[in-house]
């Protein structure tokens, strides 16, 4: 657990139109996600199993973020469709829907678990952007912001620099 675990079909890359969850991410939590349809959750490999994972997200071509995301069923909500939740390490003045989110799944955190209140649920998370924040500041995952799944067919600028002085703060 924790980040060591190896899974075969990562990275992963994917993309896909975001559509609206159930709002809670930004109400409640404080921590907005952008969701995919179903077209885009039934696609995963089936070793990509629920919990959270971190990696980098590219909304319509632009600057690339780190993130991190949530996959499955959120069991504190009793959700009972399978969702692929992405939040973007990164404050945005406005939201995503309709416009296309693609990713790339680098690495596992944790699987998800179910909390006695949203304070705990909040605080696992932080925990988790803290973490992804550390793993994607290693050379192995930097390499993939250079990918041609992002930079083909896209004009964008990379926004390492940024990201790097909010890391530090
Ligand atoms: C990094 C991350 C980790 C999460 N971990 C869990 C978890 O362990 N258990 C859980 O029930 N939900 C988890 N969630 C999902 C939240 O419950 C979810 O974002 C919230 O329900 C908002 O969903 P909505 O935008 O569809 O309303 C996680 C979300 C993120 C972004």
């Amino acid at each position: 657990m924790n980040g060591t675990t190896k899974v075969a079909s990562l990275p992963f890359f994917t993309r896909g139109l975001v559509v609206k969850g159930f709002g809670r991410g930004s109400k409640e939590l404080g921590i907005p996600t952008a969701n995919y349809p179903e077209s885009v959750v039934e696609d995963l490999p089936s070793d990509i199993s629920a919990g959270v994972y971190y990696g980098y997200g590219q909304v319509n071509g632009g600057s690339i973020y780190k993130m991190v995301m949530s996959i499955g069923w959120n069991p504190y909500y009793n959700n009972t469709k399978k969702s692929m939740e992405t939040h973007l390490i990164h404050e945005f003045d406005s939201d995503f829907y309709d416009q296309e989110l693609a990713v790339v799944i680098i690495g596992y955190i944790r699987p998800e678990l179910n909390f006695n209140s949203l304070e705990e649920l909040v605080s696992a998370i932080e925990g988790d952007i803290e973490f992804a924040k550390k793993m994607l500041d290693l050379p192995e995952s930097k390499s993939y912001l250079h990918h041609d799944f992002f930079t083909s067919n896209h004009s964008n600028a990379i926004n390492e620099e940024e990201d790097e002085t909010r890391s530090n703060l």
